[in-house]
Protein backbone atom coordinates (compact mmCIF):
# COMPACT_ATOMS: atom_id res chain seq x y z
CA UNK A 1 0.00 0.00 0.00
CA UNK A 2 1.43 3.22 -0.71
CA UNK A 3 1.68 5.79 1.50
CA UNK A 4 -0.91 8.12 -0.06
CA UNK A 5 -3.46 5.26 0.63
CA UNK A 6 -2.51 5.10 4.15
CA UNK A 7 -3.21 9.39 3.88
CA UNK A 8 -6.18 8.68 2.50
CA UNK A 9 -7.51 5.90 4.77
CA UNK A 10 -6.74 8.79 7.43
CA UNK A 11 -9.55 10.79 6.02
CA UNK A 12 -12.15 8.67 7.27
CA UNK A 13 -10.74 9.70 10.79
CA UNK A 14 -11.40 13.03 9.92
CA UNK A 15 -14.68 13.23 8.61
CA UNK A 16 -15.66 10.47 11.35
CA UNK A 17 -14.31 13.16 14.08
CA UNK A 18 -16.18 16.41 12.31
CA UNK A 19 -19.31 14.71 12.54
CA UNK A 20 -19.04 13.25 15.87
CA UNK A 21 -18.35 16.74 16.69
CA UNK A 22 -21.05 18.19 15.42
CA UNK A 23 -23.55 15.64 16.44
CA UNK A 24 -22.80 15.99 20.00
CA UNK A 25 -23.46 19.87 19.61
CA UNK A 26 -26.73 19.16 17.83
CA UNK A 27 -26.50 20.12 15.13
CA UNK A 28 -28.00 16.57 14.09
CA UNK A 29 -29.07 13.22 15.38
CA UNK A 30 -27.35 10.18 15.34
CA UNK A 31 -27.24 7.83 18.11
CA UNK A 32 -24.52 5.83 16.19
CA UNK A 33 -21.56 7.86 15.06
CA UNK A 34 -20.07 7.59 19.11
CA UNK A 35 -19.66 3.45 18.49
CA UNK A 36 -17.37 3.92 15.64
CA UNK A 37 -15.46 7.35 16.82
CA UNK A 38 -15.31 8.92 20.15
CA UNK A 39 -12.43 11.19 20.24
CA UNK A 40 -13.44 14.59 19.12
CA UNK A 41 -11.77 17.68 18.14
CA UNK A 42 -13.31 21.20 18.81
CA UNK A 43 -14.22 22.10 15.03
CA UNK A 44 -15.46 25.92 14.07
CA UNK A 45 -19.23 26.70 13.52
CA UNK A 46 -18.70 26.68 9.90
CA UNK A 47 -17.45 23.29 9.53
CA UNK A 48 -20.37 21.97 11.64
CA UNK A 49 -22.95 23.88 9.36
CA UNK A 50 -21.06 22.15 6.23
CA UNK A 51 -21.03 19.01 7.39
CA UNK A 52 -24.80 19.26 8.54
CA UNK A 53 -25.93 20.12 5.12
CA UNK A 54 -24.00 17.30 3.69
CA UNK A 55 -25.43 14.54 5.37
CA UNK A 56 -28.52 16.07 5.20
CA UNK A 57 -28.84 16.18 1.83
CA UNK A 58 -27.40 13.49 0.97
CA UNK A 59 -29.99 11.60 3.11
CA UNK A 60 -32.52 13.55 1.72
CA UNK A 61 -31.33 12.40 -1.85
CA UNK A 62 -31.08 8.78 -1.23
CA UNK A 63 -34.65 8.25 1.14
CA UNK A 64 -36.20 10.15 -2.15
CA UNK A 65 -34.95 6.94 -3.98
CA UNK A 66 -35.31 4.34 -1.04
CA UNK A 67 -39.24 5.92 -1.43
CA UNK A 68 -39.77 6.09 -5.06
CA UNK A 69 -39.11 2.28 -5.66
CA UNK A 70 -40.98 0.94 -2.35
CA UNK A 71 -37.72 -0.18 -0.35
CA UNK A 72 -36.92 -2.52 -3.43
CA UNK A 73 -33.76 -1.43 -3.57
CA UNK A 74 -29.68 -1.71 -2.90
CA UNK A 75 -27.41 0.81 -1.65
CA UNK A 76 -24.13 0.52 -2.67
CA UNK A 77 -21.78 3.25 0.01
CA UNK A 78 -18.35 3.38 -1.68
CA UNK A 79 -15.62 4.52 0.63
CA UNK A 80 -18.48 4.45 3.35
CA UNK A 81 -15.91 4.74 6.38
CA UNK A 82 -17.73 4.71 9.49
CA UNK A 83 -21.12 5.73 7.95
CA UNK A 84 -24.23 4.77 10.26
CA UNK A 85 -26.60 5.53 7.75
CA UNK A 86 -27.58 1.58 7.52
CA UNK A 87 -28.77 1.94 11.41
CA UNK A 88 -30.65 5.11 10.44
CA UNK A 89 -32.91 3.66 8.21
CA UNK A 90 -33.25 0.37 10.31
CA UNK A 91 -34.72 3.35 12.83
CA UNK A 92 -36.73 5.01 10.38
CA UNK A 93 -38.19 1.36 8.56
CA UNK A 94 -36.62 2.29 5.65
CA UNK A 95 -34.09 -0.01 5.08
CA UNK A 96 -33.55 -0.93 1.17
CA UNK A 97 -33.62 -4.71 0.57
CA UNK A 98 -29.55 -4.60 0.85
CA UNK A 99 -27.29 -2.36 2.25
CA UNK A 100 -23.44 -2.80 0.95
CA UNK A 101 -20.51 -0.91 2.31
CA UNK A 102 -16.94 -1.15 0.78
CA UNK A 103 -13.42 0.24 2.04
CA UNK A 104 -10.06 -0.52 2.06
CA UNK A 105 -9.59 -3.53 4.43
CA UNK A 106 -8.05 -1.16 7.42
CA UNK A 107 -10.50 0.52 7.68
CA UNK A 108 -13.40 -2.26 7.59
CA UNK A 109 -11.46 -3.69 9.69
CA UNK A 110 -11.78 -1.32 12.14
CA UNK A 111 -15.80 -1.08 11.75
CA UNK A 112 -16.29 -4.78 11.94
CA UNK A 113 -14.35 -4.47 15.42
CA UNK A 114 -16.95 -1.76 16.22
CA UNK A 115 -19.90 -3.79 14.61
CA UNK A 116 -18.96 -7.12 16.42
CA UNK A 117 -18.56 -4.98 20.01
CA UNK A 118 -21.83 -3.09 20.11
CA UNK A 119 -24.92 -4.95 20.23
CA UNK A 120 -26.81 -2.21 19.41
CA UNK A 121 -24.93 -1.94 15.74
CA UNK A 122 -24.67 -6.16 15.88
CA UNK A 123 -28.12 -6.75 17.02
CA UNK A 124 -29.26 -4.30 14.05
CA UNK A 125 -28.18 -6.34 11.70
CA UNK A 126 -30.91 -8.50 9.58
CA UNK A 127 -30.13 -12.04 9.72
CA UNK A 128 -31.93 -15.82 8.21
CA UNK A 129 -31.35 -18.53 10.92
CA UNK A 130 -28.99 -15.92 12.88
CA UNK A 131 -26.35 -16.88 10.22
CA UNK A 132 -24.24 -13.69 10.32
CA UNK A 133 -20.89 -14.17 8.67
CA UNK A 134 -18.27 -12.13 10.20
CA UNK A 135 -14.18 -12.13 8.91
CA UNK A 136 -11.58 -9.59 10.59
CA UNK A 137 -12.40 -7.54 7.42
CA UNK A 138 -15.80 -8.52 6.28
CA UNK A 139 -19.30 -9.05 7.52
CA UNK A 140 -22.24 -10.39 5.24
CA UNK A 141 -25.85 -10.80 6.95
CA UNK A 142 -28.78 -10.75 5.03
CA UNK A 143 -29.26 -7.21 4.31
CA UNK A 144 -26.06 -5.58 5.50
CA UNK A 145 -22.90 -6.31 4.10
CA UNK A 146 -19.29 -4.64 4.21
CA UNK A 147 -16.37 -5.35 2.19
CA UNK A 148 -12.88 -4.98 1.78
CA UNK A 149 -12.32 -3.72 -1.07
CA UNK A 150 -9.58 -1.32 -3.16
CA UNK A 151 -12.44 0.47 -5.32
CA UNK A 152 -10.08 1.00 -8.30
CA UNK A 153 -9.98 -2.76 -8.59
CA UNK A 154 -12.80 -3.27 -10.51
CA UNK A 155 -12.16 -7.02 -11.07
CA UNK A 156 -12.33 -7.66 -7.33
CA UNK A 157 -15.00 -5.42 -6.48
CA UNK A 158 -17.37 -7.15 -9.08
CA UNK A 159 -16.18 -10.59 -7.52
CA UNK A 160 -16.90 -8.96 -3.85
CA UNK A 161 -20.03 -8.10 -5.05
CA UNK A 162 -21.11 -11.36 -6.37
CA UNK A 163 -20.12 -13.04 -2.62
CA UNK A 164 -23.30 -9.98 -1.17
CA UNK A 165 -25.49 -11.53 -3.57
CA UNK A 166 -26.30 -8.47 -6.00
CA UNK A 167 -28.94 -8.21 -7.75
CA UNK A 168 -27.85 -5.92 -11.35
CA UNK A 169 -31.51 -5.84 -12.35
CA UNK A 170 -32.45 -4.15 -9.16
CA UNK A 171 -32.59 -0.81 -8.65
CA UNK A 172 -28.98 -0.17 -7.39
CA UNK A 173 -28.09 3.39 -5.97
CA UNK A 174 -24.05 4.18 -5.34
CA UNK A 175 -22.94 6.53 -3.07
CA UNK A 176 -19.85 8.34 -2.62
CA UNK A 177 -19.53 11.19 0.02
CA UNK A 178 -15.80 12.58 -0.67
CA UNK A 179 -14.42 9.47 -2.12
CA UNK A 180 -13.58 10.13 -6.01
CA UNK A 181 -11.37 12.71 -5.27
CA UNK A 182 -9.00 10.47 -3.52
CA UNK A 183 -8.34 8.74 -6.81
CA UNK A 184 -6.89 9.54 -10.33
CA UNK A 185 -9.61 10.33 -12.89
CA UNK A 186 -9.44 7.49 -15.00
CA UNK A 187 -9.70 4.78 -11.86
CA UNK A 188 -13.37 6.61 -10.86
CA UNK A 189 -13.76 6.92 -14.89
CA UNK A 190 -13.38 3.52 -15.03
CA UNK A 191 -15.84 3.00 -12.30
CA UNK A 192 -18.94 4.46 -13.09
CA UNK A 193 -18.61 3.29 -16.50
CA UNK A 194 -18.52 -0.14 -15.16
CA UNK A 195 -21.41 0.74 -13.43
CA UNK A 196 -23.49 1.86 -16.05
CA UNK A 197 -22.98 -1.05 -18.10
CA UNK A 198 -23.57 -3.48 -15.83
CA UNK A 199 -26.52 -2.41 -13.98
CA UNK A 200 -29.78 -2.21 -15.63
CA UNK A 201 -31.07 0.76 -13.10
CA UNK A 202 -28.62 2.20 -11.68
CA UNK A 203 -28.55 5.69 -9.69
CA UNK A 204 -25.71 7.61 -8.34
CA UNK A 205 -24.84 10.26 -5.53
CA UNK A 206 -21.83 11.87 -5.34
CA UNK A 207 -20.45 14.46 -2.69
CA UNK A 208 -17.26 15.93 -2.88
CA UNK A 209 -15.02 18.93 -4.37
CA UNK A 210 -15.25 21.74 -6.93
CA UNK A 211 -14.22 25.36 -8.29
CA UNK A 212 -10.82 23.61 -7.09
CA UNK A 213 -8.82 25.94 -9.28
CA UNK A 214 -9.30 29.45 -7.86
CA UNK A 215 -7.54 30.51 -4.83
CA UNK A 216 -9.46 28.83 -1.90
CA UNK A 217 -9.41 25.63 -4.13
CA UNK A 218 -5.59 25.90 -4.19
CA UNK A 219 -5.16 26.69 -0.63
CA UNK A 220 -7.36 22.96 0.21
CA UNK A 221 -5.21 21.28 -2.19
CA UNK A 222 -1.73 22.67 -0.74
CA UNK A 223 -3.21 21.84 3.00
CA UNK A 224 -4.20 18.39 2.14
CA UNK A 225 -0.84 17.89 0.70
CA UNK A 226 1.45 18.89 3.72
CA UNK A 227 -0.35 16.37 5.54
CA UNK A 228 -0.11 13.58 3.34
CA UNK A 229 -3.01 13.66 1.07
CA UNK A 230 -2.65 14.00 -2.88
CA UNK A 231 -6.01 15.09 -3.91
CA UNK A 232 -5.28 12.75 -7.08
CA UNK A 233 -9.13 13.29 -8.98
CA UNK A 234 -9.04 17.12 -8.67
CA UNK A 235 -9.34 17.22 -12.66
CA UNK A 236 -12.75 16.40 -12.55
CA UNK A 237 -13.46 18.75 -9.72
CA UNK A 238 -12.74 22.13 -11.92
CA UNK A 239 -16.02 23.21 -11.81
CA UNK A 240 -19.66 22.45 -12.22
CA UNK A 241 -19.15 21.06 -15.59
CA UNK A 242 -16.29 18.54 -15.34
CA UNK A 243 -17.97 17.26 -12.44
CA UNK A 244 -21.43 16.05 -15.09
CA UNK A 245 -18.97 15.95 -17.93
CA UNK A 246 -17.74 12.64 -15.75
CA UNK A 247 -21.00 11.02 -15.87
CA UNK A 248 -22.27 11.83 -19.19
CA UNK A 249 -19.18 10.98 -20.89
CA UNK A 250 -19.35 7.35 -18.93
CA UNK A 251 -22.26 5.76 -19.50
CA UNK A 252 -24.76 8.41 -17.40
CA UNK A 253 -27.31 10.44 -18.91
CA UNK A 254 -29.72 12.25 -16.34
CA UNK A 255 -27.22 14.58 -14.18
CA UNK A 256 -28.36 16.97 -11.84
CA UNK A 257 -25.28 18.94 -10.06
CA UNK A 258 -25.59 21.80 -7.42
CA UNK A 259 -22.92 23.72 -5.49
CA UNK A 260 -23.79 22.99 -1.84
CA UNK A 261 -23.63 26.90 -1.35
CA UNK A 262 -27.32 26.16 -3.36
CA UNK A 263 -28.52 23.25 -1.42
CA UNK A 264 -27.84 25.46 1.56
CA UNK A 265 -30.08 28.18 0.46
CA UNK A 266 -32.72 25.37 -0.59
CA UNK A 267 -32.62 24.07 3.26
CA UNK A 268 -35.94 25.52 5.34
CA UNK A 269 -35.38 29.18 7.03
CA UNK A 270 -35.94 27.12 10.44
CA UNK A 271 -33.15 24.89 9.97
CA UNK A 272 -30.69 27.33 9.05
CA UNK A 273 -31.85 29.76 12.00
CA UNK A 274 -31.31 26.94 14.22
CA UNK A 275 -27.63 25.47 12.72
CA UNK A 276 -26.26 29.53 12.66
CA UNK A 277 -27.66 29.79 16.56
CA UNK A 278 -26.40 26.75 18.09
CA UNK A 279 -22.95 28.09 18.64
CA UNK A 280 -20.85 31.84 18.56
CA UNK A 281 -21.10 32.11 14.56
CA UNK A 282 -20.46 35.02 13.35
CA UNK A 283 -17.85 33.95 9.83
CA UNK A 284 -20.81 33.77 7.41
CA UNK A 285 -17.73 34.67 4.37
CA UNK A 286 -15.93 31.36 5.79
CA UNK A 287 -19.12 29.62 5.48
CA UNK A 288 -19.71 30.22 2.30
CA UNK A 289 -16.74 30.15 0.66
CA UNK A 290 -16.85 26.69 1.95
CA UNK A 291 -19.80 25.53 0.28
CA UNK A 292 -19.00 27.26 -2.92
CA UNK A 293 -15.82 24.57 -3.06
CA UNK A 294 -17.96 21.36 -2.28
CA UNK A 295 -20.65 19.86 -4.54
CA UNK A 296 -23.96 17.18 -4.76
CA UNK A 297 -24.59 15.67 -8.03
CA UNK A 298 -27.17 13.18 -8.30
CA UNK A 299 -27.36 10.78 -11.56
CA UNK A 300 -29.44 8.35 -13.50
CA UNK A 301 -28.93 5.85 -16.10
CA UNK A 302 -32.00 5.41 -18.64
CA UNK A 303 -35.56 6.54 -18.36
CA UNK A 304 -36.77 3.50 -17.22
CA UNK A 305 -34.91 4.05 -14.37
CA UNK A 306 -35.34 6.20 -11.39
CA UNK A 307 -35.36 9.72 -12.72
CA UNK A 308 -33.05 11.65 -11.06
CA UNK A 309 -34.91 14.97 -12.36
CA UNK A 310 -37.97 14.04 -10.64
CA UNK A 311 -36.51 14.79 -7.43
CA UNK A 312 -35.75 17.95 -6.42
CA UNK A 313 -33.02 19.56 -3.38
CA UNK A 314 -35.97 22.35 -3.70
CA UNK A 315 -38.23 20.50 -1.89
CA UNK A 316 -35.79 19.15 0.94
C1 LIG B 1 -13.15 11.31 3.44
S1 LIG B 1 -13.45 9.63 3.84
C2 LIG B 1 -15.22 9.62 3.73
C3 LIG B 1 -15.86 8.50 4.51
C4 LIG B 1 -17.39 8.50 4.41
N1 LIG B 1 -17.83 8.34 3.04
C5 LIG B 1 -17.91 9.80 4.98
O1 LIG B 1 -18.18 10.73 4.22
O2 LIG B 1 -18.02 9.89 6.22
C6 LIG B 1 -12.97 8.77 2.35
C7 LIG B 1 -13.14 7.27 2.46
O3 LIG B 1 -12.97 6.70 1.17
C8 LIG B 1 -12.17 5.55 1.27
N2 LIG B 1 -11.50 5.33 -0.01
C9 LIG B 1 -10.83 6.25 -0.75
N3 LIG B 1 -10.29 5.67 -1.84
C10 LIG B 1 -10.65 4.36 -1.80
C11 LIG B 1 -10.38 3.23 -2.63
N4 LIG B 1 -9.63 3.33 -3.73
N5 LIG B 1 -10.89 2.04 -2.28
C12 LIG B 1 -11.64 1.90 -1.15
N6 LIG B 1 -11.93 2.94 -0.32
C13 LIG B 1 -11.43 4.15 -0.63
C14 LIG B 1 -11.19 5.90 2.40
O4 LIG B 1 -10.57 4.78 2.95
C15 LIG B 1 -12.11 6.62 3.37
O5 LIG B 1 -12.74 5.75 4.27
Amino acid sequence: MSFNDEAVQFTNDDASCSKSFAIQRGYWNDPYILYFYKQTERKSPEISIGYYARVHSIRYLLKEFIKSVNRNCQIVSLGAGYDTTYWNLKDENLSPRSYIEVDFPNVTMKKCRAIKEQCDLLGKLQSEDDDIQLSKTEIHAFDYHLIAVDLREIKQLEQKLKACFIDKNLPTLFISECVLVYMDVDCSENLLKWIAKEFDKPAFINYEQVNMNDRFGELMITNLRQRGTELQGVRACQNLQTQVDRFEQNGWNHVECMKMIDVYRNLPQVDTQRLEKLERFDEKGLLDQLLEHYCLTWVSKGSQAFDVSEISIRNM
